[in-house]
């Protein structure tokens, strides 16, 4: 029975040290099983030892006992083998390189060609004195409407869908608002006034290739002594000049703004026909930048400047529209759409 027992340990051992693959657990389980089962060799030898006499018995009895211990005590030390293996195997894999080259980043990050336009608006004006005045998106429907000749109930309301938030609260509908605001603030002691107002507005327009839900506006305004439509022709054409290069035509058509008067609209000669039509300014030659004309005199009384004395111009253009006129971008959703190919076209 020794003899049997020894070759059973030497046969278990030798069989635990052929596992040598982390994934080998359940061959490791099935030796175990093999050897220290109810149905293995070791149950086989208790049997036996039914024979033998007490002392006898007692004696075989403590042999078995190291026997399992010892296989037992093999199972385990290889389990425990094996699972240090794998943890070092998972540590292999997932180990940092650090002599890899680094991920190559997307290469596209310049402005955004709506904030192209704007700056380059805005340092234009900056050099002809005005200042840049920032003004809230949610507005109050006082100083979108009341506040610029558009009482509750006035028709003009109707020419600028809105999107209300509360009965008193909106997304401004266009910029000209920043004008009731900064008049309100003016040193009317201090002239000239002369700002302009960039920033985006909303209106409930359905969109298509010349209109957009949410655009960009810039107000301008330019109050003093003896303003005048001439001077105000001459800043915008100074400003297409500027933008587009000297050659392009504005024209101004009558319109009506409650806060102007007289009020106008202002093309630029289309940059694809040169004023002759296309799919871009939809057949006249002309796109519709801005909405300008002479500051309302009831705006300038309202703000305690006398209107006998003091004048002025305002506009409010849209910089989409010139964005599309300047890179001859035929739909106004391409600005945004945020598709990368369209942007990095104008990468600086
Ligand atoms: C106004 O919003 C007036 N507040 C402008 C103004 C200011 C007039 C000061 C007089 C004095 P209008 O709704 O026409 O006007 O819009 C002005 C410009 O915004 C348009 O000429 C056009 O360039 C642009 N615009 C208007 N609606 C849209 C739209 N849905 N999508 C893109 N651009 C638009």
């Amino acid at each position: 029975m020794n003899k049997q027992l020894q070759e059973m340990l030497d046969n278990a051992k030798n069989k635990i040290s052929e596992i040598t693959d982390a994934n080998e657990f359940k061959k490791l389980e099935e030796i175990r099983i093999q050897f220290l089962g109810k149905k293995g060799p070791i149950q086989e030898v208790m049997q036996q030892m039914r024979t033998l006499t007490n002392e006898q018995r007692k004696e075989m009895g403590q042999y078995v006992n190291t026997i399992k211990t010892e296989i037992s005590a093999l199972v385990d030390a290889k389990k425990a083998e094996l699972e240090i293996k794998i943890v070092e195997e998972k540590i292999a894999s997932e180990s940092i390189d650090i002599t890899l080259p680094g991920r190559i980043m997307p290469k596209y990050t310049g402005f955004h060609p709506l904030n192209q336009i704007v700056r380059d608006i805005e340092d234009f004006f900056s050099t002809m004195g005005y200042q840049t005045i920032q003004g809230p998106e949610v507005e109050l429907d006082y100083y979108n409407f009341e506040a610029v000749n558009i009482p509750k109930n006035h028709p003009a309301r109707d020419m600028q869908d809105t999107f209300y938030i509360s009965p008193e609260q909106l997304l401004r509908t266009h910029t000209s608002g920043v004008q009731a605001r900064t008049l309100e603030k003016a040193d009317v002691n201090n002239f000239p006034i002369k700002f302009i107002s960039p920033g985006k507005v909303y209106r409930r327009d359905d969109d298509d290739a010349t209109h957009s839900h949410q655009f960009m506006q810039i107000e301008g305004m330019y109050i003093g002594e003896n303003i005048s439509m001439a001077q105000l022709r001459g800043t915008l054409q100074a400003f297409v000049d500027h933008l587009f290069g000297e050659g392009r035509k504005i024209r101004m058509r009558p319109s009506y703004f409650p806060f102007v008067e007289p009020g106008v609209e202002v093309d630029v000669s289309c940059a694809k026909c040169g004023g002759s039509g296309c799919n871009i300014c939809k057949g006249p030659g002309y796109i519709e930048i801005l909405g300008a004309g002479l500051v309302h005199p009831q705006l300038l009384e309202i703000a305690g400047i006398d209107s006998a004395k003091y004048s002025g111009f305002a506009f409010g253009m849209g910089p989409d529209r010139v964005a599309m006129l300047k890179y001859g971008v035929e739909d106004i959703r391409n600005f945004y759409t945020n598709d990368l190919n369209f942007l990095k076209q104008f990468n600086r």
